[in-house]
């Protein structure tokens, strides 16, 4: 069932396990302004960041599936923890290009000047075998400091990116990189472009914070040119497992995007 030229107008499918992902939508939309986008939001059962493999392989095969079933010409992850969980099963289970990403451990080994780069993640993430042969591959020399950040993502939607809890979260997490001589810090989640500005306004001025919405965007659209699936009229659809109301205000809160949102039974 891969999608054929004839289908170029097709959406690409999105999904995390909320709205971090929208974070990467806005860098691929920024650069596709005419691909049409469906983004689901696994809300019903955010955070992904402290649960299994396994329910996260399952979640994520339903979800790719769902997204294919609505037409999608091919599926991004736009969620790390769903990456290094389920990336694998998500490519066996469906037969349209299937895009994933991952910590931007190696644009950060090539940053950093101390010689020292913190990763902010969840612990799934930061757990996965994945991100250990990242940084056995990518860092040489350099010293990585994971910070697992839990509670972080659900804090973001839940209370908001400048809610007292993001920064009590923000606090406790940020210091020991800056206290480590860390002057790159890697997002390592995708909803953490979210509290950028707070993550910033903790570290040293000349630091850098790197996030994948740019390098993931670019990935994209080479992956749909090489394969001349490009075009569409640039709609965007977003979907949730969750309570769409509340759904819809938390978009709107965070970026001021005041769309429907459809709820799905998946
Ligand atoms: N946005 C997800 C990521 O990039 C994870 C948040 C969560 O569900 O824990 O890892």
């Amino acid at each position: 069932m891969s999608a054929t030229r004839s289908d170029f107008r097709q959406p690409v499918g999105i999904f995390d396990s909320g709205l971090g992902g929208l974070t990467v939508l806005s860098a691929l939309r920024a650069r596709l302004p005419r691909e049409n986008f469906v983004y689901f939001a696994d809300t019903r059962f955010l955070p992904y960041g402290h649960r299994s493999e396994a329910f996260i392989q399952t979640r994520s095969r339903k979800i790719a599936l769902a997204l294919v079933a609505r037409g999608a010409k091919a599926v991004l992850i736009a969620c790390n923890t769903a990456t290094s969980a389920a990336a694998e099963v998500v490519r066996e289970t469906v037969r349209v290009p299937v895009v994933a990403l991952e910590p931007a451990v190696k644009p950060a080994a090539a940053l950093t000047k101390t010689g020292v780069v913190g990763v902010l993640a969840t612990v799934r993430t930061l757990s996965s075998g994945r991100f250990q042969r990242l940084v056995r591959d990518h860092a040489g020399a350099i010293r990585v400091i994971a910070q697992p950040c839990p509670g972080l993502a659900d804090a973001i939607e839940a209370e908001g990116a400048m809610s007292a809890r993001v920064n009590a979260l923000l606090d406790e997490y940020i210091p020991p990189l800056v206290a480590a001589g860390a002057d790159v810090v890697v997002l390592g989640c995708t909803h953490y472009p979210w509290v950028r500005a707070a993550i910033a306004a903790r570290l040293p001025k000349d630091a850098h914070i790197v996030d994948t919405g740019e390098a993931v965007a670019c990935q994209v659209e080479h992956r749909l040119r090489s394969e001349s699936h490009l075009g569409g009229q640039g709609h965007l659809t977003l979907a949730t497992s969750g309570n769409a109301h509340s759904v819809r205000e938390t978009i709107i809160g965070l970026s001021g995007l005041s769309l429907p949102v459809e709820s799905w039974r998946i």
